[in-house]
């Protein structure tokens, strides 16, 4: 099913999904999948979770959307939520994760010009992706994202992800006010710095007075075995941004900030039509609570090291799987060549993964799937892996 009325970007989509149940996907054929990627991070609690669903039902039958010119109870709820978890004391909603970076960056440069920076840089690390908004873009690394797109908006510097180094080697550059970055890059395969590298940058900015942003579009809502990454290196962030598995599948982007930062948006500085409205911003309180009652950060760690382990035990010998890596359920399986057939012959198998990088299996399960819905993973993906070694 393919419409000569949809623009080309996506390429040709092989499924057609049309029901979801926790970890398990349906397409039109009525055939049944073990979703090991949740929508991108982004169905955490599993497709169609009661208490989200609930929420929104409840909430579509009372007030969809007013606007920001109205307060919004369940808006400052969630922002009261959100405060509590991270430590940042106020957040600003949107509608996706490119555009809480777009805010990101927007205070970052609000921030230069309070202290009369006037051509302000951020450093940004190479193998990013922070969105395709031509702000997040910017800083995003990769020609297959940025080739054709020119002129960028200036006043990024790409440095080597992980290397503190590097970013020790730019800080002569007095024009630098923020350093932005993944705690754990998922585009880029599930890459993870060195256990010490967030720490080392929290003192270095704040040696230097720049901003440390983080990125926790992906890493955030319970997917790295914590509710931030970031909370398990005790680097706090002065701005972080988060999206994907905050709404379970309602579109919600929040940029939270420390009050000393988001005091400098004044009225009519920023702002969005819908963002944070009543139905997504009941439905993300719901996310929330659900990840913290049931615990799902504490089973992501858990599920995702045994997986780990598992993999490691089945896999690990192969001489052509080069890795396996992961935090909570942010898990990959590095190959040593091309491997974007698996999606397909896994599909085929009932099972949906992803491949990021050309050659990495990139694994990202709801954080509440079942002891034996991982040992099907495992069974259905290993044999796949092993037979593509094989070739
Ligand atoms: C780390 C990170 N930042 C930003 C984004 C962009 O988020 P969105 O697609 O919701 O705009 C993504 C999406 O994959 C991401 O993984």
């Amino acid at each position: 099913m393919n419409s000569t009325h949809l623009m080309s970007n996506y390429g040709t989509r092989a499924l057609t999904l049309v029901r979801g149940e926790g970890s398990r996907v349906w397409d039109d054929q009525g055939k049944e999948y073990l979703d090991a990627v949740s929508g991108l991070a982004v169905c955490g609690l599993g497709h169609c979770h009661p208490a989200v669903t609930a929420a929104l039902t409840n909430q579509a039958d009372t007030l969809v959307h007013c606007s920001n010119l109205f307060n919004i109870p369940h808006q400052q709820e969630l922002a009261d939520k959100l405060s509590a978890i991270s430590g940042l004391d106020r957040a600003f909603f949107c509608n996706s994760g490119t555009e809480a970076n777009e805010a990101a960056i927007k205070l970052c440069r609000l921030y230069a010009h309070s202290k009369s920076i006037e051509n302000p840089e951020i450093l940004v690390c190479e193998g990013a992706f922070h969105g395709r908004s031509l702000g997040a873009l910017s800083a995003t690394w990769g020609s297959k994202a940025r080739n054709g797109f020119a002129p960028l908006l200036e006043g990024f510097s790409h440095i080597p992800y992980g290397d503190i180094s590097a970013v020790e080697a730019a800080a002569t550059n007095e024009s630098i006010v923020a350093v932005m970055l993944e705690p754990i890059q998922g585009e880029a395969g599930v890459v993870i710095p060195p256990p010490e590298y967030l720490h080392q940058l929290r003192s270095l900015c704040d040696t230097k007075g720049w901003l440390l942003v983080l990125d926790e579009i992906q890493t955030g809502n319970g997917r790295t075995g914590s509710y931030f990454a970031f909370q398990q290196s005790q680097a706090k962030p002065d701005i972080l941004t988060t999206a994907k598995g905050l709404g379970n599948g309602l579109p919600i982007g929040a940029c939270l900030a420390s009050k000393e930062i988001a005091d400098l948006l004044v009225p009519g500085t920023h702002g969005t039509t819908f963002g944070g409205n009543p139905l997504v911003s009941r439905a993300a309180c719901a996310v929330v609570d659900t990840i913290e009652t049931e615990k799902l950060a504490d089973r992501a760690k858990e599920i995702g090291s045994w997986l780990v382990d598992q993999l490691q035990l089945r896999l690990g010998d192969l001489p052509q799987v080069l890795d396996i890596r992961g935090a909570g359920l942010m898990l990959a399986i590095e190959l040593s060549g091309p491997c974007s057939e698996l999606v397909a012959l896994a599909a085929n198998a009932g099972l949906i993964i992803n491949v990021t990088g050309s050659n990495r299996v990139r694994l990202l399960p709801p954080l509440n799937i079942s002891n034996s819905d991982a040992h099907m993973l495992l069974d259905i993906l290993c044999p796949l892996i092993e037979a593509w070694e094989a070739k």
